[in-house]
């Protein structure tokens, strides 16, 4: 086990559960912010109340990350107060923050994935028995009684980077628990999960906002911000806009506080010509335990979806179709061109792209600016000034008109990536790929972190590049995106196609209920549509299963 962790901070007695911790009233009041020059936060004022979920919505970009970090401590605000239970904090570190109850799960997960689940969970903090040795039966027993309380089934000693995102934000969850934390904020927690995911997260945050915790919550989807809040704040541009208590809003005044304008929405145009020729054709991908005998094909013109649960595979598939893991057997043709088993740069040779689910691990170059990322695909078609020096200009040249497309709001195209927010990222990776000029495109869940208008352009910008002949493969875990803008649509179940649905029977009702059937399937029984130990949460008001579970 790691000694750092052990000599890193200070000892603790085991950490409370659920049951025993309380939350407070937190205010922003008056907060404003700059970063070099640009003011992101503009007198913003937000009173979190105990006992209530509290959420903030904004397009990318508005400011909401960054009031998170401050209130966590992790930023200073420029002018402003903090105000804890009518106590004013002032330079408040993340040690602070947490001293004083305040825990934030970023909108990236930040666990160190070498790292077991319980020295995750203790992380510069691990108690220690006599003669100062580390408390590891302690540990265990201690990490056991917390993450179960938080509804997280794993073995406390499992590297952290074996959990799924799902049970990486629980472990999170767990994480504050343990320090005691009653005000809990929530930064796009559910942007990596599939709906069941996320509505055992719901449950969990229902059940804090039970015992009084106090809880800020931020998500892009409407339906689960409607279905969660007491209260809504949104911010454009820095500042508030709208303020609203549950039953007083409408999906439609929402959205036009956090756009400044009536969004219109374009119904997917269902592609007359017929697609032309198979582009993309896997035959039969096996890449253990994922992959088993995954056959997908794609023609120019077509976009093809690919539903399924979180731990399908299909990002595993993706992943050895572009290369970045070895097939066991199979074959991958772009454009007839055998690529099976080939580099991701000889795959981007022959045509294929893959905008990657986890932008931090496969995706930007963090402390490189915006343009040098956005052409990363493309340099050597780079202009040159001699040998291999890229005119720096000319990139530039070709890095704007790229974001400026996608619409990436950023200061300068020279800061580094990071400095964007997590939907500007999104949308900037997708100028990278699309300077590529692919015949064949992976884009794996593409839309997660973007905000609603943005979205509306990452559909119409598929479509118009399927228009053109681009062959697309759409792996989301919104089934809606994949009926808005897919031709036909893959369901996979354990690493191989379950299902298959084309044209008109793209519906949201047919995909649920072939996701369903495949759950049955597993279990070989119909009379329970969840798995052994999920709690159903149709109650609630979510989507039902019971009810799509019924009518199959
Ligand atoms: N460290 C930084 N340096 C420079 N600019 C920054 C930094 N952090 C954030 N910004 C800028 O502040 C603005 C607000 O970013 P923030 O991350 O708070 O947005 P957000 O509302 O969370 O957006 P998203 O929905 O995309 O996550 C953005 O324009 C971003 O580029
Ligand atoms: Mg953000």
């Amino acid at each position: 086990m790691a000694d750092h962790v052990e000599r890193a901070g200070p000892v603790v007695r085991r950490g409370p559960g659920l049951h025993s911790v309380s939350g407070g009233d937190y205010e922003a009041r008056g907060v404003s912010k700059s970063f070099g020059g640009v003011t992101v936060l503009h007198d913003v004022s937000v009173h979190f109340c105990r006992g209530e979920i509290h959420s903030l919505i904004g397009e990318n970009g508005a400011g909401k990350s960054t009031l998170l970090k401050i209130l966590a401590g992790m930023l200073t605000a420029d002018y402003g107060e903090l105000v804890l239970n009518g106590k004013l904090l002032s330079a408040l570190s993340p040690r602070e923050a947490q001293r004083s109850g305040v825990y934030l799960v970023p909108q990236e997960p930040r666990l160190m994935p070498d790292l077991s689940v319980a020295e995750n969970l203790y992380l510069g903090a691990l108690p220690k028995g006599r003669f100062s040795a580390v408390a590891w039966r302690q540990i265990i027993d201690t990490t056991e009684e917390l993450i179960t309380s938080v509804g997280l089934r794993a073995d406390p000693r499992l590297p952290a980077g074996r959990l799924s995102l799902a049970q990486q934000q629980l472990l999170e969850c767990a994480r504050a628990l343990s320090h005691g934390c009653g005000t809990i904020f929530f930064d796009e927690p559910t942007s990596p999960l599939t709906a069941r995911d996320a509505e055992r997260l719901f449950e969990l945050m229902w059940q804090m906002r039970d015992q009084r915790l106090t809880l800020g919550f931020i998500s892009h989807r409407l339906d689960e911000i409607e279905a969660v809040s007491d209260r809504i704040t949104v911010l454009r541009d820095g500042a508030v806009v709208a303020r609203a208590e549950r039953g007083t809003w409408t999906r439609e005044n929402l959205v036009t506080a956090m756009i400044g304008r009536k969004l219109t929405i374009t119904r997917r145009t269902r592609r007359t010509a017929e697609p032309g020729t198979i582009m993309l054709d896997v035959d039969e991908l096996v890449a253990p335990p994922e992959v088993n005998g995954m056959s997908v094909r794609v023609r120019a013109g077509e976009v093809v979806g690919l539903a399924g649960l979180v731990g399908s595979g299909r990002t595993e598939f993706a992943e050895t179709v572009f290369g970045i893991r070895r097939p066991a057997s199979g074959s991958v043709r772009v454009n007839g061109r055998d690529v099976t088993g080939a580099s991701p740069r000889k795959c981007i040779d022959a045509g294929l792209i893959y905008l990657a689910e986890d932008r931090g691990r496969n995706g930007i170059f963090a402390d490189v600016d915006i343009a040098r990322n956005a052409t990363s695909a493309i340099v050597g078609r780079l202009p040159r000034v001699a040998g291999p020096f890229v005119r720096t200009r000319k990139e530039q040249e070709i890095a704007q008109a790229a974001v400026l497309e996608m619409d990436v709001r950023a200061s300068s195209i020279v800061a580094a990536i990071k400095t964007l927010s997590g939907g500007n990222q999104q949308k900037a990776l997708l100028a990278r790929w699309m300077l590529a000029k692919p015949l064949v495109a992976i884009f794996d869940e593409p839309t997660r972190g973007v905000d609603i208008g943005a979205k509306e352009s990452i559909y119409s910008i598929i479509d118009t590049l399927a228009a053109a002949g681009l062959a697309a493969l759409v792996i989301s875990s919104e089934l809606e995106e994949l009926v808005r803008i897919c031709d036909r649509v893959y369901t996979v179940y354990e690493g191989r196609v379950a299902g298959e649905l084309a044209g008109d029977a793209v519906t949201l009702e047919a995909l649920g209920q072939l996701a369903v059937g495949a759950l049955w399937r597993r279990q070989g029984t119909r009379s329970r549509c969840l798995p052994p130990g999920a709690s159903c949460t149709c109650h609630r008001g979510g989507p039902c299963c019971c009810a799509a579970a019924r009518s199959w």
